[in-house]
This record gives structure tokens, C-alpha cells and sequence, in this order.
């Protein structure tokens, strides 16, 4: 596996004639979602970049960075069998934070108001700074992220917009276990029991959407609520649904618009996180 430290190695690296580079920023704690993202990359472009970096700046509490799934070992090895189809770009602090571990601040409006932006403050900064300094470095043409992270995404796409960069960026779909639990690297930290019982989630999500000509938010959130809270060690965070433009939570929704329901759950010390969107009223 070809490995780069320095984006300044890399980039003498690419070829000049590599028409197509992607791009597929991760934090490391790979799992079959990122391999998605991987694959989808390696189809689309001539040469594929993945980066692992655990940023700090985007954890607003330091217990959420020391747990976070740290492996770079059997990240290595489930990035094997693609050894021949990407480069791995590992930076570390100095690399990525010269003048020192903080986050630029940036104004992406209603996009980082509601929902993880508001119960993680600074989240989206230290994330807008991370990809902000990997864009710039790696010059990608095309770079990929789930829609897990749907409010990272538009923010994302905000930002290249912002800064005027001119990259593709591709939102990919979540990708769930057989019972519907979207793939994320703190999946980890749960119990086989916590597992288990998470699948309420997407099953509740789904349920919901059935019921969207029949029920208000106010129903819904109930249902959701009752649902998830029936697991003795679950607790709702937040269910907002929104608006998919702007990201801002209604009340009510309106037919000619489109909305997205996103939820949080802490299933005992580990928060999940998911959305969908929410079908025709
Ligand atoms: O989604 C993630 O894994 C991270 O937020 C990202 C985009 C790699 C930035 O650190």
C-alpha cells in the first residue's frame, strides 16, 4: 500500500496525467460504509486518494475523542484488498495544523444551526477546517461522503461552494446492517445487546414514513420517542424533522416541499445518529 505523510510527497506523486483524482476523507475506523465510499471512488477516477485523520477540532468533548475507535492496523487491512487502487494519506497534527491545533470559524446560516450543530458546538468548524485543509492539499476532482452524515454533507457542499473550489461532491447513500442499523465506526462501542436492540431506530424511521399523510411531527416524535425509550438504556437526543433545503426543523410540512426527519439516540454512553427522507405527503 502506497502511504503518504505529506500532501507535498503526494502530490509529487500524481500524475500529471491522472485526469480524474477522488477523494475519500475518513477518521480512520473503517467499516463496510467507507468501503462503499471506496469503491464508488476507485469506479469514478483514475487515481483514489483516502485519508485517514482523527481530527480533534471536530470532537467538542475530549471522552467522545478518547473513545473514538482508533486502529490503524486493521484499518490497513481491510484497506488491502484495494492496495493496487489508492493511495492512503495519513497526515498528522503538524501536517494538518501548523500553527497549532484550532479550528477557523465559518458561517454556513441555518446548515449548522440545528440538530448536531447545535448539541456538539464547534463541531462543523473543526469539520469545515479538516476538510477545508484536505481539499486544498489534495486537490481532488471528485470527493465522496455518506449521507449518514447528511448535515455534514450539505455543509460540505456549502463550503466548497464558499471557497469557490470547484470539486463534485457526491453523497452517498447510508449504508445499514441487515436490521436497518446505519454503519457508523462508534457501532464499536456498543453491546451485542446495544446492537441489537438499535434496530428500533431505523424500524421507527420506517414506520414513520408510512404515516406521514396521517400523522403530525408532534406524533411522530411521540412515536419515535416511546419506541427507542422502550430499551432501558436508549434515550432520545433529538428528532427534528426538517426542511432538506435549508435544514431548519418544522412544524408542519407542506406538500411542495421536501423534508428530512434526523434523529440522535444514546444507547447508553454511545450516540447514534441517522435520518431519512421522508416520502410524498
Ligand atoms: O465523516 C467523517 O468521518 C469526518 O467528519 C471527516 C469528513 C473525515 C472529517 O474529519
Amino acid at each position: 500500500m502506497v502511504i503518504f505523510h505529506k500532501a507535498s510527497e503526494l502530490q509529487k506523486n500524481l500524475s500529471s496525467s491522472a485526469t480524474s483524482i477522488g477523494l475519500v476523507p475518513t477518521m480512520g475506523g473503517l467499516h463496510i460504509g467507507h468501503i462503499s465510499l471506496i469503491q464508488k471512488a476507485i469506479k469514478d477516477n483514475m487515481r483514489v486518494i483516502v485519508s485517514i485523520y482523527v481530527n480533534p477540532t471536530q470532537f467538542n468533548q475530549s471522552e467522545d475523542l478518547e473513545n473514538y475507535p482508533m486502529n490503524i492496523e486493521k484499518d490497513l487491512k481491510i484497506l488491502m484488498p484495494f492496495k493496487n487502487n489508492l493511495i492512503l494519506y495519513i497526515p498528522n497534527h503538524q501536517e494538518i495544523y501548523p500553527t497549532g491545533i484550532s479550528s477557523k470559524k465559518y458561517d454556513f446560516g441555518s446548515l449548522s444551526v440545528h440538530m448536531e450543530g447545535k448539541v456538539r458546538p464547534g463541531h462543523f468548524d473543526g469539520v469545515a477546517t479538516i476538510v477545508e485543509a484536505l481539499f486544498k492539499k489534495i486537490k481532488p476532482d471528485k470527493a465522496y461522503f455518506g449521507e449518514k452524515d447528511f448535515q455534514q454533507l450539505q455543509i460540505v457542499r456549502a463550503l466548497n461552494k464558499m471557497l469557490n473550489l470547484g470539486i463534485e461532491i457526491i453523497g452517498c447513500t447510508t449504508i445499514r446492517t441487515s436490521d436497518g442499523l446505519a454503519l457508523s465506526s462508534r457501532n464499536s462501542l456498543l453491546s451485542s445487546k446495544q446492537i441489537d436492540n438499535a434496530k428500533v431506530v431505523y424500524e421507527a424511521l420506517k414506520y414513520i414514513n408510512t404515516k406521514v399523510s396521517d400523522w403530525s411531527i408532534k406524533e411522530m416524535k411521540y412515536y419515535f420517542k416511546s419506541k427507542v425509550e422502550a430499551h432501558e438504556d436508549f434515550k432520545l437526543e433529538y428528532f427534528y424533522v426538517v426542511n432538506q433545503c435549508d435544514l431548519v426543523p418544522v412544524s408542519f410540512l407542506d406538500p411542495k416541499k421536501e423534508y428530512r426527519v434526523f434523529i440522535a439516540v444514546f444507547a447508553g454512553k454511545t450516540r447514534l445518529i441517522d435520518n431519512i427522507k421522508l416520502f410524498r405527503i
